[in-house]
């Protein structure tokens, strides 16, 4: 990490990594996602490669791929707390770099670019990371840069809540964004929110592609259910009854989010059973009454 990145990236890493690859192979859905993005992602970076299929194709460079580069290398995930947008995008850049068969550099932008509240710091402090990114991709390499909550760095300039800070780093979000077209290809912005509604216009308008997130439906819960207790000795009524507590006929009337799952009810039944025994069906089924779901995030359009 060069000096002075760390206040501007929580994380920096050059792919194809294999901590990223692990993380896939966990991540319930990523193959059948990935198989379906894929291509809309890769031709927003792949110019090489579309450049080689024209021709390969039609004997010369069809003006449909300067369109093509016309559009802003902006993708958005969203969707309900806890449902993967983070760990998706990560993994995502990771699996298009091994893809393209290229050098890339990972990039996450971290929260503190909002910095601590000084006149024109922020927008700073974005156009520091931008410049950074650009370097890099300017080296031929491919760039992606991940905003996760973007919804506190790119949020709508005309709700009430929105300072005049807020406003100017968001003018220059959608600048930098702007910007990154020049490196045909090189840079791959993704942003990750919670608060689809809630971000800028002009920067949903920018999006080439938007992808939601949702919370795990039945064989998406058994599935992790299955992943994570292997070796437990559940049987499997047992992880079908799981599968049905933990949906929205389940006593808490609200699905729980994969993270939930993971992060929250399994440790919660582990807790009651280590360090002295196994874990057993009945530490899940009370796990479920003592964690609840996470609440879905309201937006301000649901609240009115
Ligand atoms: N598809 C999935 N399969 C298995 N585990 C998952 C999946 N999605 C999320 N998780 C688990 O939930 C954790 C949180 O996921 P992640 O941070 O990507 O969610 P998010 O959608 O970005 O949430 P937030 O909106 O709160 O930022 C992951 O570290 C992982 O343990
Ligand atoms: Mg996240």
């Amino acid at each position: 990490m060069k000096e002075g990145t760390a206040a501007l990236f929580e994380l920096e890493t050059s792919l194809p990594d294999a901590r990223l690859k692990t993380q896939a192979e966990r991540l319930v859905g990523f193959k059948a996602r990935y198989d379906r993005i894929h291509q809309d992602l890769r031709l927003l970076i792949d110019k090489e490669g579309l450049e080689n299929w024209s021709k390969k194709h039609y004997h010369n460079r069809l003006p449909l791929l300067d369109s093509l580069f016309d559009r802003y290398p902006l993708v958005v995930f969203h969707g309900d707390v806890g449902t993967g947008k983070t760990a998706t995008a990560e993994a995502v850049t990771n699996a298009l770099a091994g893809e393209l068969g290229k050098g890339a550099l990972l990039f996450k932008l971290s929260t503190r670019v909002r910095g601590s509240g000084n006149v024109g710091e922020m927008s700073s402090l974005i156009n520091q990371a931008f410049d950074i990114v650009g370097e890099e991709a300017g080296k031929a390499k491919l760039s992606f840069l991940i905003i996760d909550e973007a919804d506190s760095l790119a949020a709508n300039r005309s709700g009430s809540q929105s300072h005049h800070e807020d406003k100017v780093a968001v003018n220059t979000l959608i600048q930098k964004i702007d910007d990154v077209r020049r490196f045909n290809g090189r840079v791959l912005v993704i942003l990750c929110t919670n608060r689809y509604e809630a971000l800028d216009p002009a920067i949903l308008r920018r999006a080439a592609y938007v992808e939601e997130f949702r919370r795990p439906d039945d064989g998406e819960r058994r599935e992790i259910l299955n992943l994570d207790c292997e070796g437990l000795g559940l049987t499997a009524s047992a992880i079908e009854e799981l599968v049905q507590l933990t949906g929205t006929h389940g006593p808490h009337k609200l699905g729980y989010t994969f993270s939930d799952i993971r992060t929250r009810l399994l440790p919660e039944a582990l807790v009651h059973a280590y360090p002295t025994r196994k874990i057993n069906h009945t530490d899940l089924i009370d796990a479920i009454s003592r964690v609840a779901p996470s609440p879905t995030i309201f937006t301000t359009e649901d609240r009115v």
